[in-house]
């Protein structure tokens, strides 16, 4: 069963293939490397012994898309992570993300409903939420107005997909909400590797404790939670990936009730800023260097999942702590610094 991970060599794209891997599937990547590297494929070949086929393509590039399709006719499946991620960047350059991770998804879904069947993965965000009125959140909790165009593409993107799905009875789709990813696999062949400065908590926390940073700033300690500190729903990404794994198995056994879902996925529980430096200071023995500074525009308060329904459905839970999630970040970072 041949699979498309696009996106695959980057931070939760390789580590579900890695998953796939596990599972018996044969996987082909395509990665425009824009934020990403071919010495991926070295970590996840490492850890499973197979070297999944790779493509260095940009999806922009139609011409491309339809030419790879024809050449493998054969893929039953697409889990899609290839697009740019960054809210800061996206509120600068709109018009990079609308045709990145808008027009690429367009390209895919052309291919996938000339298919026989075909079933599609998509990498969705709780930032569609925006700012839920209620805690935990379900998945009924209102889609909100974006507060950057990156969290306008995972909504749109999740209402194209939805309108593709009604007039094409041959496409199965779902939409995997993710809270905050974290950590790196536990061989520490893979990880995450954000180019620059790292723009969210864990990684600019590994690389303070690294000295790579000289400080990390928390911004704002004046927000009405248990520290002052924002609450977020940090999930380990190999849990992460495994429930790409179960959520594609859904719709390749035909198990699913609709041919269009959507689930969270995260850990059901919230962690305030100063609660993970805890954690990170508890699993490196070091004291982290921080200090409190403003609140960062866009931040919202407090998110966190209600995973009833991927337990329930998707048979999916996530099994690893906070402190063991951020062990694997921590042995990562230090492994990456040499
Ligand atoms: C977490 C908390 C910050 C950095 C974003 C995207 C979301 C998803 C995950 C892609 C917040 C605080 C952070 C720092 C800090 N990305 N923080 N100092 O903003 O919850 O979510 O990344 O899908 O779509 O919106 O994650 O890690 O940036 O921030 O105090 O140097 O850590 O204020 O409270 P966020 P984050």
């Amino acid at each position: 069963m041949k699979i498309l991970v696009t996106g695959g060599l980057g931070f939760i794209g390789s580590h579900t293939v890695v998953e796939l891997q596990n599972e018996g599937y044969e996987v082909v990547i395509i990665d425009d490397c824009s934020n990403s590297s071919e010495k991926v494929l070295e970590g996840i070949t490492t850890i499973t012994g197979k070297t999944p086929l790779f493509e260095k393509i940009d999806l922009k590039e139609k011409s491309k898309v339809e030419d790879f399709f024809k050449r493998h006719a054969d893929v039953q499946g697409v889990i899609h992570f290839a697009a740019s991620k960054a809210v800061g960047e996206s509120v600068e350059k709109p018009l990079l993300y609308y045709e990145n991770n808008i027009g690429t998804l367009v390209y895919l879904l052309k291919e996938l409903v000339a298919k026989n069947k075909a079933s599609f993965i998509f990498s969705s965000s709780c930032t569609v939420y925006g700012q839920a009125d209620e805690m935990p959140i379900t998945e009924s909790a209102p889609v909100k107005q974006a507060e950057s165009p990156y969290g306008n593409t995972k909504q749109m993107g999740e209402e194209i997909i939805a309108d593709t799905c009604k007039v094409n009875a041959n496409l199965n789709a779902i939409a995997l909400r993710y809270f905050n990813p974290m950590g790196a696999h536990p061989s520490v062949q893979i990880g995450e590797l954000p180019i620059g400065v790292p723009q969210n908590l864990v990684p600019f926390i590994t690389q303070t404790g690294a000295g790579l940073r000289e400080q990390l700033s928390v911004f704002g300690d004046d927000y009405p939670t248990s520290d002052g500190t924002c609450v977020r729903d940090y999930i380990y990404v190999v849990d992460l990936a495994k429930a790409h794994v179960l959520a594609l198995k859904r719709l390749l056994e035909g198990k699913n009730s609709d041919n269009y879902e959507v689930f969270n996925v995260g850990t059901g529980k919230g962690s305030t800023v100063l609660e993970v430096i805890k954690s990170f200071e508890k699993v490196s023995g070091k004291k982290l260097n921080y200090k409190i500074v403003d609140r960062r525009a866009g931040d919202i308060t407090t998110a966190y999942a209600d995973t009833t329904k991927a337990n329930e459905v998707l048979g999916w839970k996530s099994q690893y702590s906070l402190d063991e999630a951020m062990k694997s970040a921590w042995n990562w970072e230090q492994k990456i610094r040499g």
